[in-house]
């Protein structure tokens, strides 16, 4: 059988951080109340020569390095986003282009915040069904592009940049011991659309929009959401939270990720946290995440890695990695 394996992880975020205190002068916040209520204390922001596919086409060359593989080597490039720099063509096709591809295809997939983990299982099977061999899947956001700066609820949140990582097709027995992708869980649910979206778009308005949110309500839904598919991925892998090495959430709100993994009896030790770095970066979240756990040596090749989401639309989603 046919296993997705990561070969390599790379990210990039842009140079300029932002901490909590300099939204200070901005809008009516705190640094505690910040940090407090989210758990973040700093994010990165985009500067004017910096978008989603320079950061995308960076933390690509970062994986592609990490794998020991060339552009050439790659078939197929997807990425996961919602502030893509054009409508169209697909910032994936940008990407290919910076990165000097001229073979293999490249799109873009829009899930919000579960963009990554909808593209990392949407990889597996594209790799599975033979159309690819080795993928590059990225996950870059310049959400500061979306935000309405006067909205203390949301503009304190969200921060730029980007995590890719490079997915190969390996022969494998694909058993739980296999290296590779174990098992996925992919939901979505329509009815929620305006709890989290952006007011504006190419079929409406013919503007870019901001992005509004109900935060509290969001909140409401999340760690349900998060648990059940999380559940769904168990069932199906034949583990539970026991087994686990590794848990990579998306990074929206620490008080979200504690009470998912309370909820779902994985140890604390287990659970990677940057969201007091990054901030939300929305698709790009978990994939700088796991850079970050596997750059200081936490995730080895071998651990069993859960990683998750949850976002607009809503969308939501786990998947299972031996890494
Ligand atoms: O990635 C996609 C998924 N998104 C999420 O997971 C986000 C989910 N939601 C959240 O993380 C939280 O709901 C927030 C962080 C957005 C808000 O935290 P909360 O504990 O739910 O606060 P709240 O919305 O209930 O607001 C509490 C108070 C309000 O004032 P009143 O009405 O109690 O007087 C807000 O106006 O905090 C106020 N507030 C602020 N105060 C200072 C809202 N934003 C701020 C702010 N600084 N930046």
């Amino acid at each position: 059988m046919i296993r997705s394996v990561v070969r390599g992880i790379g990210s990039a975020l842009p140079r300029r951080i932002m901490k909590n205190a300099d939204f200070e002068g901005i809008v009516e916040t705190s640094d505690e109340w910040i940090a407090q209520r989210t758990g973040i204390r700093q994010r990165h922001i985009a500067g004017d020569d910096e978008t989603t596919a320079s950061l995308g086409a960076d933390a690509a060359r970062a994986a592609l390095s990490n794998a020991g593989l060339t552009p050439d080597d790659i078939d197929l490039v997807l990425v996961a986003t919602s502030t893509p720099d054009n409508t169209f063509p697909a910032t994936a096709v940008d990407i290919q282009n910076r990165l000097g591809i001229r073979h293999g295809f490249a799109f873009d997939m829009q899930a919000v915040c579960s963009g990554f983990i909808y593209a990392i299982t949407t990889a597996d099977l594209y790799i599975k069904g033979g159309l690819a061999t080795r993928v590059l899947v990225i996950g870059a956001e310049t959400f500061s592009r979306i935000l309405d700066w006067t909205d203390r609820g949301t503009c304190v949140l969200f921060g730029d940049g980007s995590g890719a990582l490079v997915l190969e097709a390996v022969e494998s027995q694909a058993t739980l011991a296999d290296r590779g992708i174990v098992a996925a869980s992919l939901r979505s649910d329509g009815t929620h659309k305006d709890k989290l979206f952006v007011d504006g778009g190419p079929g409406t308005t013919g503007t870019v929009g901001h992005l509004r949110m109900e935060g509290r309500e969001v909140f409401k839904h999340a760690v349900g959401m998060i648990t059940d598919v999380i559940e769904d991925v168990f069932a199906k892998a034949g583990i539970t939270a026991d087994d686990l090495d590794w848990f990579v959430p998306h990074q929206a709100n620490k008080r979200i990720i504690d009470a998912s993994a309370r909820k779902l009896g994985i140890a604390e030790e287990k659970v990677v946290t940057t969201v007091q770095l990054h901030g939300n970066t929305s698709a790009a979240s978990v994939p700088l995440a796991l850079s970050v756990a596997v750059a200081d040596g936490r995730i080895k090749k071998g651990d069993l890695v859960l990683l998750e989401a949850m976002g607009g639309g809503f969308t939501w989603g786990a998947v299972l990695v031996r890494w």
